[in-house]
């Protein structure tokens, strides 16, 4: 399992050694939850400020947009730091268009579905993709409740991918504590994102320490 942390919820006067603290700590990866207030009802940061990490750490970004209209904003995350970026099944109506163009500029591309979307809406996209991000809070805030369903799709999709012989990894969003990793984590994802329960804690290293050694 990958852990990614997501900036969102990190102290933002204080960024650079927010990402330091879960570099120390092992994380393997930088989510970085974008938020328009159109296709979610919160406005985070855009492009900007993940740039300003740039130098700053060795940890891959991990780009979930939560954006309307995403394929007009692709282009300005795609930096040497960026290794996913993925994309609202339900923001995109073209989607084979927008993951070829996501694979076109060199990162590897990922869709994501809300709780109330079926994974069965990704059965003709799922041979092209690289990551299915399966929502389990609905998307807008950190700190919000699991939706326990969010693992059946996880294990709708490994048999998917087993029987098909697919590459794509799974990653889970929202609502991941200390208390449910071990769950999450036996379902068989292979990216943990993590927002209120790492950057919320009093030592962020140590916190990040402590979800690796339970996966
Ligand atoms: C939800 C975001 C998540 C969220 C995770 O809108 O996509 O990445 O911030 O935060 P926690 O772990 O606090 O639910
Ligand atoms: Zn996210």
């Amino acid at each position: 399992m990958k852990l990614a942390p997501s900036i969102l919820s990190a102290d933002f006067s204080r960024l650079g050694e927010e990402v330091a603290a879960i570099e120390r700590g092992g994380a393997h990866l930088i989510h970085v939850d974008v938020m328009d207030g159109h296709f979610v009802p919160n406005i985070s940061f855009g492009a900007t400020v993940m740039k300003s990490l740039l130098g700053k750490t060795k940890m891959p970004f991990d780009v979930h947009l939560m954006i309307e209209n995403p394929d007009e904003f692709i282009e300005e995350f795609v930096t040497e730091n960026t290794a996913y970026i993925t994309v609202h099944q339900e923001t995109c109506p073209h989607l084979h268009r927008t993951i070829q163009e996501i694979k076109a500029l060199g990162v590897k591309a990922g869709v994501s579905i809300n709780p109330a979307t079926s994974p069965s809406t990704l059965d003709y996209i799922l041979e092209e993709v690289d990551l299915v991000l399966i929502m389990s809070v609905n998307p807008g805030f950190g700190g919000q409740k699991f939706i326990t369903s969010a693992l059946e799709k996880v294990e709708a999709l490994k048999e998917i991918r087993e029987f098909h012989n697919l590459n794509f990894e799974i990653e889970i969003d929202g609502g991941i504590t200390l208390e449910n990793l071990k769950e999450v984590v036996d379902a068989g994802v292979d990216i943990v994102v993590a927002g209120s329960a790492v950057f919320g804690a009093k030592n962020v290293e140590v916190r990040t320490k402590e979800f690796l050694k339970l996966k």
